[in-house]
């Protein structure tokens, strides 16, 4: 079967995150395209949709891919609308080119009206169209969203079956009790895609020793694992004592969490089965871009030694073969990037495996994310 997966801003990212996860549930499966916004991959099993788009932080949409066509027309779209009693809502999203679409929605209702059905067409200033207004306006439960994606030889037709749960997520974002704007918080949506680039199996424990207001402590709940975090920082510990608790009052968790304040150079935990360590370390004083180069280099030599010694502490903590996902800032200040090579750091038993990016714009600090693994 072939599906399409409509990716998050952070592209890369997001299909390694999806490749992660499917190896993770032992699917088999062939990346056939990954262009611009959407990749295309064929699985020889059918996916469980819904559930992995709960899963996935990266990606936006899920869809069966339903045909592949040399030109876009409202002849071709028609056959791929189901035929209801009901009134039938159908909205179209363009993924690497533009077309007339008011005409496209026009075309295609009149030939659906003279299959006499009842039929609304679904657009919006924007397009694509977003989760929310695919949800809302009922295209996945009474009608269709095709998704037309240009690729170099044709277009690929897509029927949404899946849209991000954007409630659950803003609520995991805004709605809990302690949000730290001062040492900045981790996006849950990012801090899900680092759980699962692990590729850690459910119920396993995962830590993260810079646990901060405990956002990956979260995700990994959401995600069904039980997780241990620890912070040097008796105002973090509390913060995630709350979040979790309110997390845990909010949704009916499957699994465990447990807390503690460490200094992560000093002391961690003991005698626990480790699988995996997922953590964004303390990243330095915030930078507003201005800086003065030996201050910077100075705060970069004192990350070294912490990270240095961090690392260390994990190799002893981690069970044989455990992953550590790990955020390592890199530094954008007076049209300069310093950035630090963790290969240097790295005690003999981790070796670092894959390293992403995660950048957005306007900040100074870009998120480098290594995946280490312990020999
Ligand atoms: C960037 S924050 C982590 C933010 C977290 N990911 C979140 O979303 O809330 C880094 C955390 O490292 C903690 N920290 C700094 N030095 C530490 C140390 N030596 N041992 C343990 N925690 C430390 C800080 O107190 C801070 O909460």
């Amino acid at each position: 079967m072939k599906y399409f997966f409509i990716l998050g801003r952070q592209t890369e990212l997001s299909i390694a995150e999806i490749e992660a996860k499917l190896r993770q549930q032992r699917t088999s499966f062939k990346t056939l395209q990954k262009k611009l916004d959407f990749a295309i991959i064929e699985t020889e099993q059918e996916l469980l949709v819904e559930e992995l788009i709960n899963k996935l932080g990266g990606t936006i949409k899920i869809g069966l891919v339903v045909d592949e066509v040399p030109n876009v027309l409202a002849t071709n779209l028609v056959k791929l609308i189901p035929d209801s009693d009901k009134k039938v809502h159908f909205g179209f999203s363009l993924h690497g080119f533009q077309t007339n679409l008011t005409k496209l929605g026009l075309e295609t209702k009149k030939l659906l009206q003279e299959k006499d059905l009842k039929v609304r067409f679904v657009s919006s200033k924007e397009n694509p169209l977003s989760s929310v207004i695919v949800q809302k306006n009922h295209l996945l439960d009474q009608g269709a969203e095709l998704v037309l994606m240009k690729t170099e030889k044709n277009y690929i037709i897509g029927r949404t079956l899946a849209v991000q749960p954007f409630e659950l997520l803003s609520k995991l974002d805004y709605g809990r009790p302690a949000r730290d704007s001062y040492s900045g918080m981790l996006p849950p949506k990012l801090a899900q895609i680092m759980i699962n680039l692990s590729e850690t199996a459910p119920k396993k424990l995962i830590y993260d020793p810079f646990c901060g207001s405990g956002t990956i402590l979260q995700q990994g709940l959401i995600l069904d694992y039980n997780v241990l975090g620890s912070d040097i920082s008796p105002k973090a510990i509390h913060d995630t004592n709350e979040n979790l608790d309110w997390l845990a009052n909010e949704i009916s968790l499957k699994t465990k969490y447990s807390v503690f304040q460490s200094d992560v150079t000093k002391q961690g935990p003991l005698g626990l089965a480790i699988s995996a360590i997922v953590t964004e370390p303390y990243l330095g004083p915030a930078l507003r871009g201005h800086e003065k180069q030996e201050q910077v280099e100075k705060n970069i030599q004192s990350l070294m030694r912490l990270y240095r010694t961090a690392l260390q502490k994990f190799a002893e903590w981690l069970d044989p073969k455990g992953i550590v996902i790990m955020i390592v800032p890199k530094f954008q200040f007076n049209d300069q990037v310093i950035s630090i090579d963790l290969n240097k750091l790295l005690p003999p038993r981790l070796k670092a495996v894959a390293k992403w990016e995660y950048a957005r714009e306007g900040q100074h600090v870009i998120r480098e994310i290594y995946k280490l693994q312990k020999a």
